[in-house]
């Protein structure tokens, strides 16, 4: 490590993925590790709060000790530490957050508590294969979808404006719940892309509208929309095999069931670019960044961007590498916060179920 060069730690532990990253002062990663506790989690269906905790606890340290070496540094190269204060599981942030803050006490380094959110919505600026970061403009609007949140953020010099929430599930958690339906496993996102590859869309499903006109999303109709078309397939819900398989396996999806799982990727992707062209009517804007677990879906990064090309804005996907949780987006964040100055609680923030962006300055 060459000496006085800034190298953030970034630890993520706000859901089932453990991970830490090393970033230098150009937004480069120089090492970046994620252990996912998809195995542990798969025969209950979901994320169980408890066995995430414990997951974080014994996977953290080694994760640790893996980034420093890939980088080459050790502790005493750090020269910041940033973790996760929330939204997310309290137990599971408790981890990254209390260990980030230990080692920033010890290290005598800054400490900066990140909004999970605000990381996702800035992973677009990153370079996925650990290059340097292009600028973040001034102002910006950002979709995040995930598995657990669907929302359009505005990005001002001096704040944070919500343009748009879901009022039901997120669209991540649509792509898991038909998924699960469809006996395809959890999660269900990449499987349900995957046979869209192999279906056609043909009977499209309606895209939702709310009487008070609010931009905002909702997926819950679809998922009950889905179920019907499944059982007119003739297709019931199946339980998990022991051990949590899948009760289908994919290759041997019907060809009627894969051009269902197309309609359903279909009128996930038609919502959000519904709403993100309805606020674009309202409100032109120059930079919209994708990011998040469903922005590696294979429609949505060909649909959003298509539309950015007609309507003069400029799309900005997050690297497929980043789509998911991981530390560089939580160090690029911390990052950023700390060249501002603007980094909150620092030492005392508490880790938080529900932590609103837009209450972020
Ligand atoms: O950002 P993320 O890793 O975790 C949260 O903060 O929620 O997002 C996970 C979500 C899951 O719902 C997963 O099914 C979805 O992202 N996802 C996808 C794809 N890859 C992951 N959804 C659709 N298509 C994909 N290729
Ligand atoms: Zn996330």
């Amino acid at each position: 490590m060459k000496p006085g060069a800034a190298l953030v730690l970034g630890l993520e532990t706000s859901c089932d993925e453990t991970a830490v990253a090393l970033l230098d002062g150009a937004g480069g990663a120089r090492a970046s590790r994620v252990s996912s506790q998809e195995e542990a989690h798969r025969r209950f269906g979901g994320v169980v709060p408890e066995i995430a905790a414990r997951a974080h606890v014994e996977n953290l340290p080694p994760l640790l000790d893996a980034a420093l070496a890939d980088a080459g540094a050790t502790l005493l190269d750090v020269t910041a530490v940033a973790a996760t204060a929330g939204p997310g599981l309290v137990g599971a942030l408790l981890v990254g957050l209390s260990e980030g803050k230990g080692l920033a006490l010890g290290l005598s380094v800054p400490f900066v508590p990140v909004n999970h959110i605000e990381g996702h919505a800035l992973s677009p600026f990153l370079d996925g294969a650990g290059g340097p970061s292009t600028p973040v403009p001034e102002t910006f609007t950002a979709l995040v979808v995930s598995g657990g949140h669907t929302h359009v953020f505005r990005f001002e010099r001096d704040g944070i404006v919500r343009l748009a929430r879901t009022r039901d599930d997120a669209a991540g958690e649509a792509f898991d719940k038909v998924a699960k339906m469809a006996g395809l496993g959890y999660p269900g996102g990449p499987a349900v892309d995957r046979l869209a590859r192999r279906g056609r869309a043909a009977r499209p499903f309606p895209v939702p509208h709310f009487k008070d006109g609010a931009p905002d999303f909702s997926f819950s109709g679809l998922k009950t929309a889905a179920r019907e078309r499944l059982l007119e397939l003739g297709r019931t819900p199946a339980p998990a095999l022991p051990g949590g398989a899948p009760p289908l396996r994919e290759e041997d999806a019907p060809q009627e069931l894969c051009d269902l799982m197309a309609d359903v990727e279909e009128a996930i992707v038609a919502q959000l670019l519904h709403r993100v062209s309805r606020l674009h009517g309202a409100g032109r804007f120059d930079v919209l960044t994708v990011s998040g677990g469903v922005a590696a879906n294979t429609l949505v990064r060909e649909r959003i961007p298509a539309w950015g090309r007609a309507h003069g804005v400029d799309v900005r996907l997050a690297p497929r590498a980043l789509t998911g949780d991981n530390g560089v987006m939580i160090a690029f964040a911390g990052l950023r916060r700390l060249r501002s100055g603007r980094t909150g609680e620092g030492l005392g923030a508490v880790a938080r179920s529900r932590w609103p962006l837009e209450t972020l300055r």
